[in-house]
């Protein structure tokens, strides 16, 4: 049997992961600014996080949602204390998009309205709801197409105010990332958030924080929605939240009330993805990893914006994106290649670096590094001198 063959992958095989660091079956080790796609919160292979995991499946793995697990309930104590909002609730799911599907639909029961406001250049998933609000045609299929999705400008706060003036009492919910990670690492403006937390307050429409990848500390707080002082009435979270374990949730506010078989998963809140959850929080706590992505991000950002070659280079904590012009168009290979070092992209010519929030001083160095001389080779090729291309 083959595999259904959809992505475009690197010839590269790891085998074994420390920290920021993988290895391939050669044994070549490789560095990690990508974090498995924004995944590894707290470093691969975390030692806490192994051993929660395995003790955890030395007492049980899996029981249903029919029975009390009272790990589920660590895990939302440990939460509120980390992420600040103690009153919320919690329903637990297993990836991204399973964690904006809930929380569309349930924006929608809440309100009893169809409508989903959606930004340009969005992502928030492939199921059926989160892929109509992701801004994408090519991976839309015909049976997810509909009229209940609304994409308006990023950033556009006359777009905003016009759209809600003429049409808002159809609106259940607008769904945003305060930081665009697949649209290439893009800030939501904060007075644009807070315009959006008006608008929603005065309509009775759910605003919706997409924290999937900017979320969990990220961004240097724990959730990018908290650097505009507002909240949303929803946040979604997964990558971060399993440091690689599948896990994903979503936080409620009080006003949204819950009635039994509103939502359902059979895999959601299983035991052992609490415990690798529970690690996460526990380790993130432990060693202040919120702030420490803060401090991390703005050293890296610093140094970045001091590298000549690359440009705009923007992101907050270790969410950090910069654009590479066409004469280095090969940067992120070249890195990944000659210099063993793996990052991130969003197309047509970003690189994004979303490391562990463990990252150290001594591994960004190694990576800035690696990138001025990925960029001193790629202009030597093209027999370009450096003082030329800096004039
Ligand atoms: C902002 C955002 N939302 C949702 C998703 C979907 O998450 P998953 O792939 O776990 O379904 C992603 C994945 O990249 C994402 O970046």
């Amino acid at each position: 049997m083959k595999l259904f063959d959809v992505y475009p992958i690197n010839d590269i095989t790891i085998e074994r992961a420390k920290d920021s660091y993988v290895w391939d079956e050669n044994g070549v080790q490789y560095l990690d600014m990508y974090g498995g796609h924004a995944v590894i919160s707290i470093g691969h292979s975390n030692p806490h996080w192994v051993k929660r995991i395995e003790e955890q499946l030395n007492k049980i793995a899996f029981y249903s949602n029919s029975v009390q697990i009272p790990i589920q309930k660590e895990l939302a104590k440990k939460l509120s204390k980390l992420s600040g909002k103690e009153d919320y609730q919690l329903f637990l799911v297993n990836s991204g998009a399973e964690a904006n599907e809930n929380a569309l639909k349930l924006a929608s029961f809440h309100t009893g309205r169809k409508k989903i406001i959606a930004f340009k250049k969005a992502f928030h998933g492939r199921t059926s709801l989160a892929v109509a609000a992701t801004d994408n045609p090519s991976i839309i299929a015909p049976v997810n197409e509909t009229e209940n999705v609304v994409f308006l400008p990023f950033n556009d706060e006359a777009a905003l105010k016009e759209y809600f003036r003429t049409n808002v009492t159809e609106v259940a919910a607008v769904i945003i990332e305060a930081i665009q990670g697949v649209g290439g690492i893009t800030l939501a403006s904060p007075g644009f958030l807070q315009l959006l937390r008006k608008l929603c307050d005065e309509n009775g429409v759910m605003l919706i924080a997409d924290e999937v990848q900017c979320g969990y500390g990220r961004s240097g707080k724990f959730f990018a929605f908290d650097h505009a002082g507002i909240n949303a009435d929803i946040y979604t979270m997964a990558k971060g939240m399993g440091n690689g374990f599948p896990i994903g949730g979503i936080l409620i506010a009080p006003h949204i009330k819950p009635k039994y078989g509103m939502l359902g998963t059979t895999f959601g809140g299983n035991h052992l993805a609490c415990a690798a959850g529970l690690a996460v929080l526990e380790v993130m706590e432990e060693e202040d990893l919120v702030e420490k992505s803060k401090q991390r991000g703005q050293y890296l950002i610093n140094k970045l914006r001091k590298i000549d070659g690359i440009e705009n280079v923007r992101g907050l904590g270790l969410m950090i994106g910069f654009d590479v012009p066409l004469d280095l168009k090969d940067l992120r290979k070249n890195l990944l290649l000659h210099h063993n070092v793996f990052t991130g992209e969003a197309k047509p010519n970003v690189i994004r670096l979303l490391p562990a929030l463990t990252i150290t001083r001594k591994q960004m160095d190694e990576f800035l590094d690696a990138l001025q001389e990925a960029i001193n080779e790629l202009r030597s090729e093209q027999n370009i001198p450096v003082d030329e291309v800096t004039a």
